[in-house]
């Protein structure tokens, strides 16, 4: 077993998988499992439910016991679920600071991060809501100040729009994608949606009971948030569910 943690002058890639296997007792649930994401990259994993998504996500999160292969992951990456997770009895901004447990900074020092990446992540004025009072979308991006807040160089998102409602999860998307240009942020995310792998990723790979059968790079032109409107998009997601298709039983 290989697993490696690198600064990250080191790595080039924000994570690099090779090989990897895992098995649950005598199951295999991932064989083989190659790809590489590199800084500023998303790539979307998308495939039915059990096929190994978020055991991939786990062994990048370093949350899961052994495995075989190279697993290389730059910084200590991130991770945000699809249920923002958050302690209903800490404020919205400690929650965030919660983030830092493990760092040296001063209480102060590391509530005024949160208040700023609250800012970031368009709720400049809920420092002291608690968390029963926001809405769903609100909650997602707390969670993701949260997960910012270590300064990742990998954001690791199960399923994390899956709960919010059409026009939330679109505004939720584009806050995702400036994110991730704006700190040069690597991506794994984990969907069920192909149009939103297709108007997020870089690549998408498809999972079909622990093995990747297509990879699918996304070309087209123009700025990611400008993907929807695109002539090709249709394409490109008409592709994925083709392939869902062939690997899905009927
Ligand atoms: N902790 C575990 N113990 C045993 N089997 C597990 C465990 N976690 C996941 N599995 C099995 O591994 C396979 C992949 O699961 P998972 O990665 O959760 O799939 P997905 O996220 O694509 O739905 C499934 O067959 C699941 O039952
Ligand atoms: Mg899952």
């Amino acid at each position: 077993m290989t697993s490696t943690l690198s600064a990250p002058t080191q790595l080039k890639s924000a994570a690099r998988v090779h090989n990897l296997r895992k098995s649950y007792g005598s199951k295999e649930v991932l064989r083989g499992i190659d790809f590489n994401i590199a800084p500023g990259e998303v790539v979307a994993l998308i495939g039915r439910s059990g096929s190994g998504k978020s055991t991939i996500l786990r062994v990048l999160a370093g949350l899961s016991g052994a495995h075989s292969g190279t697993v290389e992951v730059a910084g200590n990456p991130a991770v945000a679920f699809q249920e923002p997770r958050l302690l209903p009895w800490k404020t919205v901004v400690e929650n965030v600071a919660f983030g830092l447990n493990r760092s040296p900074l001063s209480w102060e020092e590391a509530r005024q991060q949160a208040s700023a990446l609250l800012q970031e992540v368009n709720l400049p004025d809920s420092d002291d809501a608690w968390p029963l009072t926001l809405s769903g979308g609100q909650a997602q991006r707390v969670s993701l100040a949260r997960a910012l807040i270590s300064e990742p160089q990998l954001l690791l998102l199960d399923e994390p729009f899956g709960a919010l409602d059409a026009l939330t999860r679109l505004t939720a998307q584009e806050l995702l994608l400036r994110t991730v240009a704006a700190r040069n942020l690597g991506v794994l995310l984990v969907t069920h949606d192909v149009a939103e792998a297709v108007a997020l990723a870089d690549h998408v790979i498809l999972l079909d009971e622990g093995e990747i059968t297509h990879t699918l790079q996304v070309n087209i032109p123009g700025p990611k948030h400008t993907r929807r409107a695109h002539p090709s998009f249709g394409a490109h997601t008409a592709q994925l569910l083709e392939w869902l298709e062939i690997t899905t039983p009927a």
